[in-house]
């Protein structure tokens, strides 16, 4: 990877043809093949519309939530990470988005005021931006927080997050972002009501949806496009 420049790289071979999505032709024929690692209960994929969405959750009890609201996903309960390696030939898109508490400033502030120990970054994360831009085929997008430390690869920064992709997402504009601050787990958060679910941290589950208008933006970029080549935001 070139540290100054962008780096100039094809779009998938799956790419080329025609298709009607919603109302916008994005250049795909029949629905696209997503793969939604680390799924939580979905927000970054409520939006999404003529997909085929394999979900990967780790926490059986999130995993059963998310099935409740997307029912037709093929939701798998498994270490994302693996899967990925696995199997990430296999799809035309993929949004990861990785745990981030090793990544986030809570953890960094936790420390300071002697709360919690420190902890190594998680580099998977890192991981995974590497292997999806070099080896991957079709579209990706990898979301975390904004992290304490200068961040390794240079991510596009929307809100209070961080991602790292192999097409543009500099046009990508929402309007504010709910405060997840004063959230306590049993409101209905950007479509999601959990109430009925009897499961611990409610509140930590609503907090880690993305917004599903975000993710929707996102995942237009990616297909509504037209450029032939696109310009790698891994740098
Ligand atoms: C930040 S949340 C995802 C939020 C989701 N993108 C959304 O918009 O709703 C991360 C999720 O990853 C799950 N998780 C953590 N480690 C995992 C692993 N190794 N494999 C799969 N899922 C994992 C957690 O249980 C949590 O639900």
């Amino acid at each position: 990877m070139n540290n100054n420049k962008p780096t100039k790289i094809k779009t998938s071979n799956r790419l080329p043809q025609e298709k009607e999505i919603g109302s916008k032709s994005i250049g795909f024929k029949g629905k696209i093949k997503v793969l939604n690692l680390y799924a939580g209960i979905g927000g970054n994929r409520k939006l999404w519309e003529n997909v085929e969405v394999t979900a990967i959750e780790i926490n059986p009890f999130i995993a059963n939530i998310y099935k409740e609201f997307f029912p037709n996903d093929n939701i798998v309960i498994a270490d994302a990470h693996e899967y990925l390696i696995n199997n990430f030939e296999d799809f035309d898109f993929i949004w990861s988005s990785p745990p981030c508490p090793s990544h986030s400033d809570i953890r960094r502030c936790g420390v300071k005021r002697g709360q919690v120990d420190p902890i190594y970054p998680d580099m998977k994360l890192y991981e995974e931006i590497i292997l999806l831009n070099n080896f991957f085929n079709g579209k990706f997008v990898i979301e975390n927080v904004v992290s304490y430390y200068k961040p390794l690869i240079r991510p596009t920064q929307i809100d209070r997050h961080y991602f790292w992709s192999n097409y543009l997402l500099n046009k990508v504009k929402i309007e504010e972002e709910k405060k997840i601050i004063h959230i306590t787990g049993n409101e209905n958060f950007y479509g999601f009501d959990i109430s009925k679910f009897k499961i611990d941290n409610k509140r930590t589950l609503l907090r880690n949806l993305v917004n599903p208008k975000l993710g929707l933006a996102i995942f237009n970029a990616a297909f509504h496009d037209k450029q032939k080549e696109v310009l790698a935001y891994v740098k």
